[in-house]
């Protein structure tokens, strides 16, 4: 083996020169996928968890330059799901073998603490054996710690990029990369498993900026790190920007895997939509989770984040056996357990 991987692999860490090698430098890539396989497999053995993914409202006060349900975007039919709808959705997920629903949505004002918190609550009760994962944005702390009283346990709020200038680029004046870190400390205070990550090739994103990423994400040490390509939305800003390539994604899920041997890596939406097979290609560099898509039929469309996103035509058993298949096509099976992060303490 390769004194560098072998190093990444025994220690965790690597200069950020030797870090920006093995980005830039293709010898490395089969024994970082072999050493990411090897290392998935202590821990986690073949499995794959899966998060019911639960696309509650696309309304969104915010306008992110990538991002296709910004508030700017007036090509969008907007949509709200009520708290009955969601339910439904919990209830279907439930049959099929969900344990984690993720509530992910648009930073939509609509949903006040005290509808998001009775959302939680209704789920909580109904489906006493699952988890509760919020995806809803920058919130206040109170407002955080209402909703892990509620019973809400797990929290995914990608930082994006971790370098303010860059951040800044991606994003209106308005929000800001220290505002982003401070919500991710504060919802690793509250106790929540955190969920972290960054978009793979966003515009104007360097090497250095990655190496950012990396060592932000050593200092938060999430329970999860949801990274993807960036893709381009027609009615964005950014339509123009040429899409992320498979190999950067691929290659960062496998320094992720040996940086942080535990942690919960999915094999993302936009992977899979960037290459038909790359959430296959991502599992066997580390990744460990999938997240099928569990919202209506009716909406799925309207929640486009990016062009030619994948599972919006598809039911939600379909998501589901879909996604058994493509595991065990490539020798990993799906086990519907909470599949919790092998290093949280609950407190
Ligand atoms: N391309 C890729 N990923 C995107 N996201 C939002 N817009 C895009 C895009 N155009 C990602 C962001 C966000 C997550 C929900 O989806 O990283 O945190
Ligand atoms: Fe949705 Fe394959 S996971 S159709």
């Amino acid at each position: 083996m390769s004194e560098i991987i072998q190093k990444l692999r025994t220690t965790q860490n690597l200069s950020d020169e030797e870090l920006k090698l093995i980005l830039t430098t293709d010898s490395y890539d089969e024994e970082l996928t072999q050493n990411a396989d090897a290392v998935r497999r202590e821990h986690y053995g073949t499995d794959v968890y899966l998060r019911g993914l639960i696309e509650f409202t696309n309304y969104c006060k915010n306008d992110c330059l990538y991002c296709g349900i910004r508030k700017s975007n007036q090509n969008l039919s907007r949509y709200r799901l009520t708290e009955q709808d969601i339910l439904e959705c919990c209830k279907e997920g439930y049959a099929l073998g969900f344990r984690t629903f993720v509530l992910q949505g648009g930073e939509d004002m609509y949903y006040t603490d005290e509808r998001i918190c009775n959302i939680i609550s209704e789920i909580h009760k109904n489906y006493p054996d699952c988890a509760i994962t919020l995806s809803i944005g920058e919130k206040s702390y109170d407002s955080y710690l209402a909703y892990f009283k509620a019973g809400a346990e797990r929290y995914l709020l990608r930082h994006e990029t971790a370098n303010t200038e860059h951040y800044s680029k991606l994003h209106p004046a308005k929000m800001s990369c220290e505002h982003r870190k401070k919500c991710l400390f504060n919802l690793k205070k509250i106790g929540y498993q955190v969920g972290a990550g960054m978009m793979v090739s966003s515009p104007f994103q360097t090497l250095d900026n990655i190496i950012e990423d990396l060592r932000f994400l050593q200092e938060l040490q999430p329970q999860m790190i949801g990274i993807g390509p960036f893709l381009s939305h027609q009615d964005t800003p950014f339509k123009n920007k040429p899409n992320g390539e498979l190999k950067p994604v691929l290659k960062l899920l496998g320094i992720l895997r040996l940086m942080f041997p535990k942690v919960l890596l999915p094999a993302t939406t936009a992977l899979g939509t960037l290459h038909p097979l790359g959430r296959e290609l991502g599992l066997k560099t580390g990744a460990n989770v999938i997240m099928p898509n569990l919202s209506p039929i009716c909406v799925r469309k309207k929640y486009m984040l990016y062009d030619n996103k994948i599972c919006t035509g598809d039911e939600s058993a379909q998501c589901r056996q879909c996604t058994e298949q493509r595991a065990k096509s490539i020798g990993y099976q799906v086990v519907m357990s909470r599949g919790d992060a092998k290093d949280f303490e609950k407190r």
